[in-house]
C-alpha cells in the first residue's frame, strides 16, 4: 500500500480525515478485487497501490481497526465481530450502511481498490447505486483464481499486523524478527478467522454467496480472471499485463 495513504476516512468512517501526501495520480482507477479468502487479493492490493497510487479499501480491516478503537463497539459492530470470529458473512444491512457512509472514499481522486466488498449480489446492487448516484464508474473486476489446497496452506500460516494490519506468511512472506512487522514494529497476530473451523465455514460463504459475483460482473463486461497460483510477484506481473490488456 501507499505509504503516504493513511485510510482515515475509511478505516474510522465519517469525520476522519486521510493523510495522503503524494499528488494525485495522473489516471485514477476503480476497480474490485474478487477471489477466495487468502487468494492473494490484499497481498496483490499492496502491489497495486504502490504502482498506481490507488487506496485499498478492504472492509475486513474496517472491521478489525473497529476492533482496536477505543470508545467501545457500536452495536452493529458488535453483532458483526461475531459473525466475522465464526467465518460467516456479516449481514448485507450492516456492511452496506458502513460502505454508505464511507460512500466520500469512492469519489477520492486517488481511485480505489475494493476489498471484501461486494461479496453478495445484494451488496454489488447497492455498490452500483452508489457509484451512479456519484456519477462514478468501475474500470475493471479482478478475479483471482486459486485451489482449495493452496488457499488453506495460505490462510493458516498467515500472520497479520496489530497496528498496521500487513500481512506475512510464515513461509512464503516470513517477518525479519519472528513475531515483529516489519513496517511498523508491531505485534503480528494470528486471526480467529484463520482457525480451521473458520476456514471451513468462509470457504462455504465464499462458494454460496460470493462466487455468484463472478457471473454477475462478466455480464457487466467488467470481469478480468487471474490465475493466483505461483510467488505473489508472479501474480502481480500477471495482473499486471491484464491490466495493460484491458486498460491500457
Ligand atoms: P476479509 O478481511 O475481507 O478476508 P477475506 O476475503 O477472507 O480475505 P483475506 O484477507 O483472508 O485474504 P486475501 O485474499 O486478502 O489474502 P492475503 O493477501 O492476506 O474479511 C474477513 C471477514 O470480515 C469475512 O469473513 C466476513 O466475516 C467479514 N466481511 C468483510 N467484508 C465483508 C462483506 N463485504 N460482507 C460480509 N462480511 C464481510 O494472503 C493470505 C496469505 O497468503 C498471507 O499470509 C500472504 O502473505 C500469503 N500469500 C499471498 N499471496 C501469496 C502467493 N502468491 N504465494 C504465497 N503466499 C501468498
Amino acid at each position: 500500500m501507499s505509504e503516504n495513504h493513511d485510510r482515515a476516512a475509511w478505516l474510522a468512517g465519517p469525520g476522519a480525515s486521510c493523510r495522503a501526501d503524494e499528488p494525485y495520480p495522473e489516471r485514477s482507477y476503480r476497480m474490485i478485487l474478487l477471489g477466495a479468502p487468502g487468494a492473494g487479493k490484499g497481498t496483490q492490493a499492496e502491489f497495486l497501490c504502490a504502482r498506481l497510487g490507488t487506496c485499498h479499501l478492504s472492509t475486513g480491516d474496517v472491521f478489525r481497526a473497529a476492533k482496536c478503537m477505543s470508545g467501545g463497539l457500536s452495536p452493529a459492530m458488535q453483532t458483526a465481530m461475531e459473525y466475522m470470529q465464526r467465518g460467516d458473512l456479516v449481514p448485507d444491512v450492516i456492511v452496506i450502511e458502513m460502505v454508505r457512509e464511507r460512500v466520500s472514499c469512492l469519489q477520492c481522486n486517488y481511485g480505489f481498490l475494493l476489498d471484501g466488498f461486494p461479496r453478495t449480489v445484494a451488496q454489488a446492487e447497492a455498490l452500483d447505486e452508489m457509484l451512479a448516484s456519484k456519477g462514478v464508474k468501475l474500470d475493471a473486476v479482478l478475479s483471482y483464481e486459486l485451489s482449495v489446497e493452496e488457499v488453506v496452506a495460505r490462510l493458516s500460516g498467515r500472520r497479520t499486523c496489530r497496528s498496521c494490519q500487513t500481512t506475512f506468511h510464515v513461509t512464503s512472506k516470513p517477518s525479519q524478527r519472528d513475531g515483529v512487522c516489519d513496517r511498523c514494529g508491531g505485534e503480528l497476530y494470528q486471526r480467529e478467522d484463520d482457525r480451521p473451523e473458520a476456514i471451513r465455514v468462509r470457504m462455504a460463504a465464499y462458494r454460496e454467496s460470493t462466487a455468484p459475483l463472478e457471473e454477475y460482473y462478466n455480464r457487466e463486461g467488467l470481469l478480468v480472471p487471474i490465475s493466483a497460483e505461483g510467488t505473489p510477484e508472479e501474480v502481480f506481473m500477471r495482473t499486471a499485463e491484464a491490466l495493460n490488456q484491458r486498460l491500457g
